[in-house]
């Protein structure tokens, strides 16, 4: 039977159950903070690291009460069935490589999601989903110390069990969790001790410079090249053709005059299905 599936591990998200097993070096190997409701996983690791709180700390709740997404947005978090974690990172590297950190965590949680027998997609730049419809979210934020990066807070959110009528009425129709794609409930600790051990190498990756690779990785998993995609920009919205991600990870889209815009951040959404090339 797969691990994923195996009940008799504990659904109860405790240090000590998340560090048994754990086959990583050291993420998640130092500390490890479990609570049972939180605000935000982010806002706790933001506070620990401004306390020095070392690098590969991981911070897990069974509930968020005021879960963050990108741009403002809220991420439901109902108590005991989604994966809510925020991860302290400390990369020595220069504020630009920044926007890198979630393309390589995506690879890392796309890639972990696989091993439960899904396919999982890769939506420009922070989304997983499955069959279209978002499985998953990143959220990565940093501070920033003069030219370096000081910390950053790596956040992820998967639905793992999360029922239907457990996510808001507003995104029902665009979201699902693993157990609605599977039919079955996962392990939530197994699939996190395969998030962490897939992150790690990933992340050093990262650290090292070689984004190249990460970049191939991504676009095993990417749902956005070759689509119509309408991007919501701070002052403007722009509507045109995913045609590529530049060596950095920047999203290049064209314009229906031709004109080739650089996307570093924005909100992305999928138009139409069938425009994507085969
Ligand atoms: C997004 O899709 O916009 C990102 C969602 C990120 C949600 C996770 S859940 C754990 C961590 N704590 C938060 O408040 N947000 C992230």
């Amino acid at each position: 039977m797969s691990p994923f599936l195996d009940q008799t591990l504990s659904n109860s998200l405790s240090p000590h159950a998340i560090k048994k097993h754990l086959r990583t070096r050291w993420l998640g190997q130092r500390e490890v903070c479990c609570f049972d409701v939180v605000e935000s996983t982010n806002t706790e690791a933001n506070r620990l690291a401004r306390e020095d709180a070392p690098e590969g700390t991981l911070i897990v709740a069974n509930a968020q009460t005021k879960g963050r997404g990108r741009l403002g947005r809220s991420w439901a978090s109902p108590p005991g069935s989604g994966l809510y974690l925020s991860i302290i990172l400390r990369p020595d590297c220069p504020p630009n490589r920044f926007p890198r950190l979630t393309l390589t965590a995506g690879v890392a949680v796309a890639s972990a999601i696989q091993q439960t027998g899904v396919k999982p997609q890769l939506k420009w730049p922070n989304d997983i989903l499955i069959a279209d419809r978002k499985v998953g979210g990143i959220l990565a934020e940093a501070v920033f110390d003069r030219r370096r990066i000081d910390f950053a807070i790596l956040g992820i959110g998967i639905n793992v069990n999360t029922e239907r009528d457990e996510l808001p009425v507003s995104v029902r129709s665009l979201a699902t969790s693993l157990r609605i794609s599977l039919g079955k409930p996962l392990s939530r600790i197994y699939l996190l001790q395969t998030l962490l051990h897939l992150l790690e190498p990933w992340y050093e990756s990262f650290c090292a410079g070689a984004f190249e690779t990460i970049l191939d990785a991504w676009c095993e998993f990417d749902n956005t090249l070759g689509r119509v995609v309408d991007v919501f920009l701070p002052e403007r919205r722009l509507v045109g053709m995913a045609e590529a991600l530049e060596p950095d990870g920047t999203l290049l889209v064209r314009d229906k005059r031709g004109c080739v815009h650089r996307i570093i951040a924005g909100d992305v959404v999928h138009c139409r299905l069938e425009n994507r090339e085969p």
